[in-house]
């Protein structure tokens, strides 16, 4: 009895101390609390795109479902809705577990939202994805000239199975928000505008994001552009700065763009001179953000070399109250570089 009460007493405590916990005396850093979760599943994949090096790696092949529920139950005590739960790959739908995970997370409260080259994404993944309560399905898709697209991922095919995974959604789990995810690249640079007019017209898709292409075709993610095959995926700096004015003219003029015209102006200014771009204040991403990878490794700078710990070896409350994750977030407050975080799935206007 007195066992439980004490019990029940440190619970409380720990609850409070969640709620008013603030970093240092200045409280620069306020309590934690998630907006947005990327929860890396794995990295394996079958595709071979020419500008992501995940698929060189061999990958996690299935979860173990119970680790990962007992993880967003954690993680659910810090949300703020409406929170997002990115879960992230590779290719996530090669995972057997994956639709029990959204339907874990959904019901937690989390809109989980996730990311696919589209290739799984039949009829009946489609409908077990809407029946798990699934909030955004991204497919990615950068041209619709096969010989475009199909050759950029690396895999004959991909353009056309695109095209029937748009149609599975609108068909199987029309309430399911589903965009494309488009990069921007010297190959399919003057496909972006018809590729955003032909999306206007479709009667499944609900948008298009943007995203700039980013170096991380090896284990150091600041090799940047240094890489040869890097330096042949970049658009020319004023063609692109143009295509990009257009893409936001289509934006204000009402089309289905998702990126907002301040992110696709960074977006010219970052192709104009990539690393001359610096931001103001200290990173969006240190407020109401975290990372964890396939390992279980949590973060909230994902560049971070540092981690704060392992989710599934220590609970994420002790995680998050050490002195590590103190040092990161203080570490982030200081950052004024960019990253493909910032500047992609994560912007904020400064
Ligand atoms: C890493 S993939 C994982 C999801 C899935 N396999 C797919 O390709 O859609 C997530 C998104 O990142 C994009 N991506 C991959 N490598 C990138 C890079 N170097 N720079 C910018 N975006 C990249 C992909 O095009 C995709 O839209
Ligand atoms: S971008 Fe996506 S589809 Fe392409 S190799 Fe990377 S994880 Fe696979
Ligand atoms: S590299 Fe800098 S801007 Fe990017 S997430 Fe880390 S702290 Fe934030």
């Amino acid at each position: 009895m007195v066992g439980q009460s004490t019990r029940a007493l440190q619970h409380s405590l720990q609850l409070l101390r969640r709620k008013v916990s603030t970093w240092g005396s200045g409280g620069t850093v306020g309590p934690h609390r998630f907006s947005v979760v990327n929860l890396g599943l794995t990295e394996r994949c079958d595709f071979h795109c020419r500008f992501c090096h995940r698929w060189k790696k061999e990958g996690i092949a299935a979860l173990d479902l119970d680790r990962y529920r007992g993880l967003i139950d954690q993680l659910s005590d810090y949300m703020v809705p409406p929170a997002k739960l990115r879960l992230a790959g590779g290719e996530v739908l090669l995972l057997p577990e994956l639709p029990e995970l959204v339907c874990h997370a959904s019901r937690k409260g989390w809109a989980v939202e996730i990311c696919t080259n589209g290739w799984y994404l039949d009829k009946a993944m489609a409908r077990r994805l809407g029946d798990c309560g699934v909030a955004l399905v991204a497919v990615s898709l950068d041209s619709l000239d096969p010989r475009v697209h199909d050759e950029l991922r690396g895999k004959p095919g991909a353009t056309e199975r695109v095209l029937q995974a748009l149609e599975a959604m609108g068909r199987e789990a029309p309430q399911v928000h589903l965009t494309l995810m488009t990069l921007i690249l010297k190959q399919n640079l003057f496909h972006l505008v018809p590729l955003v007019r032909w999306a206007d017209a479709h009667p499944h898709l609900d948008g298009v994001f943007f995203q700039v292409l980013y170096s991380n075709l090896g284990d150091d993610w600041r090799l940047r552009h240094t890489n040869e095959e890097v330096r042949d995926l970049l658009p020319p700096p004023g063609e692109t700065s143009r295509v990009l004015a257009e893409l936001a003219a289509l934006k204000q003029a009402g089309s289905a763009i998702e990126n907002e015209p301040a992110q696709l102006r960074t977006f010219a200014l970052y192709y104009e001179e990539p690393f001359r771009l610096q931001r103001r204040g200290p990173c969006p991403l240190a407020e109401d953000t975290c990372v964890i990878d396939e390992y279980g490794m949590l973060r909230f700078c994902p560049y971070s070399e540092q981690v704060a710990g392992e989710v599934f070896a220590t609970p994420l409350a002790e995680l998050l109250d050490s002195n590590a994750a103190r040092e990161q977030k203080e570490q982030m407050q200081r950052c004024t570089g960019t990253c493909y975080s910032v500047l992609n799935c994560l912007f904020k206007e400064e």
